[in-house]
């Protein structure tokens, strides 16, 4: 059974418009069965109309896991002393470059651990260079880098860096704060809002997203982390379930951040699969990932992002041999699928849920390429 208010808000988020009240919001995010199946359904007919039965791949290159953050949620933290730390060289960068290219992906991520010094700042600019060279121009490269000063964006977009990831985690400050204790207090926050500014005024598409079912997160919470999407007007979305990581201080010790918490990854898929939907029903025109951790919490977990409305899979392009030390969580899938496999699976669960991959498309979101950034030219 559908509850009355719940069809109501869902009836309203379908149809646009103004944006929904965050009580609104917070039913359509508690949607179990039927209602969940519903408010799938809803997003993924808004997803159709949008972008067409088409997927969006990006190859993701896990550049290195040297990291001067220490957020207590991840897996690659400056004090998990557990990990061994990588970092690729440029011709592995341009290697994993090569094999999108030849995949007909279209385009590309550089993901890492945050560095703020000159040598990988350094670095960054010439993997960019060389791979364009490699490619002959013809991906688009998405950086997912974390905070760095206005210069270094610039920097980076000029070496031909087209977007943006960065990552809010939660717009809760006080929760932010709390999983941040090495930045202090809430001005930690608002600086890494601060970079979302400086990156859309150096004309990159920005991207920005949350950790979903975080310890100490209320729906309410999760509701105005959408209304900040709607706010910021961004042209993509990365977002996904929290996994615990087991060195990790939060990942040890859940209860104590959170007495009131306990992990459960069916809620945290449906979590995920409902925020997934109501971003596309109230940015109906963003590029939005279906990521890695939901396919952590479950097998078919991208492919169900993508009936929930996401349109865009990153899968893993560069060599097995490094993925172990990029454990952001506990049980982050494909350790050991080599680049190839993984395209020839994503391939045949793409069609089996009745979608195409968009090959040799540079996959810019309708709404970046109506605000003038990139192109529908395929
Ligand atoms: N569970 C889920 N996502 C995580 N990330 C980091 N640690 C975890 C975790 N334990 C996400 C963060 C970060 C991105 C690279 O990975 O959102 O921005």
């Amino acid at each position: 059974m559908m509850r009355p208010a719940f069809k109501a808000a869902l009836d309203q988020a379908r149809e646009g418009g103004l944006a929904p009240a965050v009580a609104d919001l917070e039913l359509l995010l508690s949607a179990e069965d039927e209602e969940a199946q519903a408010l799938h359904r809803a997003a993924y007919q808004v997803k159709l109309r949008e972008v067409g039965p088409v997927v969006f791949m990006r190859g993701l290159v896990e550049l290195g896991n040297n990291c001067a953050r220490d957020c207590l949620y991840c897996g690659i933290r400056l004090s998990n002393d557990q990990v061994p730390r990588f970092t690729l060289t440029v011709d592995q960068i341009v290697a994993a470059a090569r094999l999108t290219h030849q995949f007909g992906y279209g385009s590309l991520v550089l993901q890492g651990g945050e560095r703020n010094d000159v040598a990988h700042t350094d670095f960054i600019t010439e993997a960019l260079t060389q791979l364009h060279r490699a490619t002959g121009g013809e991906l688009t490269v998405t950086l997912s880098l974390g905070e760095q000063t206005r210069e270094v964006y610039r920097r980076w977009r000029e070496a031909g860096a087209h977007r943006y990831l960065l990552r809010m985690e939660t717009t809760n400050r006080e929760l932010y704060a709390r999983l941040h204790p090495d930045c202090g207090e809430q001005a930690c926050w608002l600086e890494r809002r601060r970079c979302l500014d400086h990156l859309r005024a150096t004309d990159y598409q920005v991207g920005t997203g949350v950790m979903i079912g975080l310890p100490g997160q209320s729906l309410g919470d999760l509701a105005r982390d959408l209304l900040f999407f709607v706010e910021q007007d961004v042209d993509m979305i990365g977002m996904g379930p929290y996994i615990p990581h087991d060195d990790t201080p939060l990942g040890r010790d859940l209860q104590s951040f959170d007495a009131g918490f306990t992990f459960a990854a069916a809620r945290q898929i449906r979590l995920g699969l409902n925020m997934i939907a109501c971003t596309r029903l109230l940015l109906p025109d963003a590029n939005i990932a279906s990521t890695t951790a939901l396919q952590a919490l479950d097998p078919a977990g991208r492919e169900m992002g993508l009936l929930a409305g996401a349109n865009v899979i990153m899968p893993n392009v560069t060599d097995t041999e490094y993925r172990a030390g990029y454990q952001l969580y506990n049980g982050k899938p494909g350790l050991t699928e080599n680049a190839p496999e993984t395209r020839r699976r994503l391939e045949a669960s793409i069609e089996a849920i009745g979608e195409t991959i968009g090959f040799g498309r540079r996959g810019d979101s309708p709404r970046a390429v109506k605000r003038g950034l990139g192109t529908d030219q395929g």
